[in-house]
């Protein structure tokens, strides 16, 4: 078996596409299940982009132990400077470096003539080598490059010290038998290229992204690039859980295997979700609640008498549990603790007395409390943990409501000790919730793009997961509210896509208030 390296980039091609940023905390969280994953290489940010990418950088690159950690540059001196400089104390740094190769890119994006662009690339891989060991080279666009050019620029990259070549497929148009073939094609005629990794990188804008990333491996890539849930630019970018999972179940075509810990795909795609304020689709390969699910009559006829007759794979080998054990208002917090534990939670003291106390609060409203409510309350804990430090918070609310008057609902938030009471009329209580909000909040002007209500196990008194998105100036802010009361589940949904708008655009009058 050919040992593929998993390179993720959900913190950075992930995180840049619209709607998906994440602050610094939700960032390192992720960064904590990819490192229990065990993907080989993080890739954390693109340090020069912003302070706040350098900081995530950075501080990815002194928390994380057991991968390697990149940050992308261009092939400019300030880039890799600011590259190296973020994860210069990582435990195994990584420099990403890329430039366009294909006449397009070229042309009108870098205006620059071909040996230009070759120049460069010798200049700035030397320059990035002299700070670190391990430098990756990313000819952007490559699959719409002429590979003739591509072979020259991947031997410039080699002899000047590139340990891995990265063959992005950046618009998502190439298709399988054209991938195998590039990689073949390029192994083939680049002077030792046996010596270094080959990547590839693809986008997945004709649904193609996997399968793209899986003919790579035939034609001999040894590095796959991918995100969590899929996540990236426009259609997004190959799945991590869809290419791995792919890999372990037709090891029999591959011939290849990651060092991925599988039963941890399940909770890193539902933290992802979580905080970009987003569901799987229901029928999401791998991870979507229908992916292990049979209706039909005759798929359940076969199921119940043998699993494999219509399972390739088991709903445990990533990461669900088939034991389902729920919990009550009798359990105490050994089991609590216990269930948690066996569930992949490895919480401190202080966090797991919060969430007990949550805990019991919701078993007052709750017969059961299932490993679903357990895993959405304790991210939930974490989101509140994380608000309190400087945003609003909810302190009470109250609504009136009929079908013969206008709702009416009274808030009031809280911001360390202060206290912002305002009370106001809507189209139902929701909607007069949302303008009692806004009026404490007062966030910059935008618009409403979602609000979906989900539940989160069975039965009427399930907890109800409110995930909505703000748009403002181009930019998209989601919040997620939980509770078992799906009006305060909203408020507090909205609550927290308002103070994610407050941090990007902070607002002058109400910080003049407090
Ligand atoms: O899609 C792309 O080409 C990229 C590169 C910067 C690697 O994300
Ligand atoms: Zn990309």
């Amino acid at each position: 078996m050919k040992q593929i390296k998993i390179f993720d980039t959900t913190l950075r091609d992930g995180e840049q596409s619209p709607g998906c940023s994440m602050n610094l905390r939700e960032k390192i969280e992720v960064a904590r299940c990819l490192e229990r994953l065990k993907v080989d290489v993080i890739e954390a940010g693109f340090a020069i982009s912003s302070p706040g990418d350098f900081e995530s950088v950075q501080t990815i690159a002194r928390t994380v132990k057991e991968c390697s950690v990149a940050s992308l540059a261009r092939a400019a001196v300030k880039d890799i400077d600011t590259a190296w400089e973020a994860v210069k104390d990582a435990v195994d740094p990584r420099i990403h470096l890329f430039i366009a190769t294909s006449p397009l890119h070229m042309e009108y994006k870098l205006r620059m003539k071909p040996e230009e662009v070759l120049a460069r690339t010798a200049e700035m891989v030397k320059y990035a080598k002299h700070y670190c060991s391990n430098i990756e080279f990313s000819a952007e666009d490559a699959t719409r490059s002429d590979p003739a050019f591509l072979a020259k620029i991947v031997d410039v990259a080699i002899r000047n010290g590139a340990t891995t070549v990265n063959i992005p497929d950046t618009v998502g148009y190439t298709t399988p038998s054209e991938m195998r073939w590039l990689i073949e094609y390029l192994r083939e005629n680049v002077e030792n290229s046996d010596t270094v990794d080959f990547s590839v990188h693809c986008h997945n804008d004709l649904g193609m992204a996997c399968a793209n990333s899986l003919a790579g491996v035939l034609g001999g890539a040894t590095q796959i690039e991918c995100t969590i849930n899929g996540l990236g630019e426009r259609a997004g970018n190959t799945s991590m859980e869809e290419v791995v999972m792919a890999m372990r179940t037709r090891g029999d075509i591959y011939k290849a295997t990651t060092r991925i810990d599988t039963t941890q795909i399940y909770r890193a795609s539902k933290t992802v979700y979580d905080i970009i304020g987003q569901s799987a689709p229901l029928n999401k390969p791998i991870v979507g609640k229908n992916a292990f699910m049979h209706e039909s009559g005759i798929h359940q006829h076969g199921v119940l008498a043998n699993k494999q007759t219509y399972e390739i794979m088991t709903p445990e080998s990533i990461g669900i549990r088939a034991d389902n054990i729920v919990l009550g208002k009798h359990s105490g917090k050994h089991a609590f603790e216990t269930r948690l534990k066996e569930l992949g939670y490895a919480l401190s003291t202080e966090e797991l007395l919060r969430c007990f106390e949550e805990f019991k609060i919701l078993c007052d409203k709750k017969k059961t409390v299932s490993d679903a409510d357990l895993e959405a309350l304790v991210a939930h804990s974490a989101k509140k943990e994380a608000k309190a430090v400087g945003g609003y918070e909810l302190d009470w609310f109250a609504v009136h409501t009929s079908n013969f008057t206008t709702a009416t609902s009274t808030i009031s938030l809280k911001r360390g000790e202060e206290r912002f009471e305002a009370v106001c009329l809507g189209d139902g209580p929701i909607d007069a919730s949302f303008k009692a909000i806004d009026a404490i909040m007062k966030p910059v002007p935008h618009s409403f793009a979602e609000y979906t209500i989900n539940s989160i196990s069975e039965g009427k008194d399930t907890l109800g997961s409110v995930t909505l998105r703000l748009c403002a100036q181009g930019r998209v802010f989601p919040g997620r509210g939980l509770s078992t009361d799906i009006i305060e589940a909203s408020i507090l949904a909205y609550i927290d896509a308002a103070n994610r708008l407050q941090d990007t655009f902070p607002n002058s009058e109400t910080d003049k208030e407090a």
